[in-house]
């Protein structure tokens, strides 16, 4: 019997996360920015969705936090904990789950925050009613999020066009970084958000040192690149035209990719 379609893709993406750790090092100062735009303060409850190694989990809790960590990916999680451990804050509650389906109860958090987490939930209008369940009267939300104009959210649509379609319904992620519409999700079930800026760089020596980076630990392009194994010509011309995407972005030795952080009060 096969799966539901967004099960399906939820495993593949399972699967496809697991060798991110090694990229946290360019996420890292992003969370610093994060928690102090999401106003994090000590005794708050934060729960962070997609935390991957808990990059912004870590940095909540060393705020004096509750923090709550959330991942799909079971490996990643391994890592936060390992994280966790050497950062002396084993006390942050680590687990295995889906944005679209939060094990928390109603009302029990201050503060969502997300970074790069949630926009890869496939249903935008799932995750925002998740999000504002678990939300305590008077909470925020706080999350980045790749803008679809620039590199980043320019090369998810680049390996979308040469992936097979998400099923029908499923939300581009990099559309999460499109202010208007990120105002037009959160609804009335939030107060306007406030939006900011800010910008990663990811060390690189050379743009074919990122794309190899890219290629071994961004699950999308990694299963890309696998999937074109047979085929060199091809893999050829797809590698060409990731060069010529990134090639704008590259000065002082690392790409440079904006960022957009949305804060939000619920309703
Ligand atoms: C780009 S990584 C960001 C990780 C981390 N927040 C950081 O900034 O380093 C995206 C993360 O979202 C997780 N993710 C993707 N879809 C998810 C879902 N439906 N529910 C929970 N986590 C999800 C992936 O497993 C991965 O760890």
């Amino acid at each position: 019997m096969s799966q539901d379609p967004f099960t399906e893709l939820k495993n593949r993406q399972r699967e496809m996360w697991a060798s991110f750790g090694p990229t946290a090092l360019f996420t890292t100062p992003v969370a610093g920015h994060v928690v102090r735009f999401a106003g994090i303060v000590a005794g708050e409850t934060v729960l962070d969705i997609g935390t991957g190694t808990g990059v912004l989990a870590i940095t909540a809790a060393r705020r004096g936090a509750r923090v709550f960590g959330l991942d799909l990916t079971p490996e990643l999680i391994e890592q936060a904990r390992e994280n966790a451990a050497i950062a002396r804050l084993p006390e942050i509650n680590w687990k295995q789950g889906d944005a679209e389906e939060l094990p928390y109860p109603d009302a029990s958090i201050d503060v969502v925050v997300s970074q790069f987490g949630h926009m890869f939930a496939p249903r935008s209008k799932v995750v925002v009613s998740e999000m504002r369940r678990v939300l305590k009267p008077g909470g925020r939300i706080a999350f980045a999020t790749w803008p679809p104009e620039h590199f980043i959210g320019r090369m998810f649509a680049f390996v979308g066009r040469n992936s097979p379609p998400p099923p029908p319904g499923a939300d581009p992620p990099p559309q999460w970084g499109n202010p208007a519409l990120v105002a037009e999700r959160l609804g009335n079930r939030f107060d306007a958000p406030f939006f900011e800026r800010g910008v990663m760089k990811f060390s690189a020596l050379s743009i074919p040192h990122f794309r190899l980076f890219m290629e071994r630990s961004v699950g999308p392009m990694q299963k890309l690149v696998e999937s074109m194994a047979g085929d060199p010509e091809k893999l050829e011309r797809f590698r060409a035209e990731f060069d010529a995407l990134a090639t704008p972005y590259h000065f002082d030795n690392a790409i440079h990719q904006d960022y957009l952080l949305t804060r939000a009060h619920a309703a």
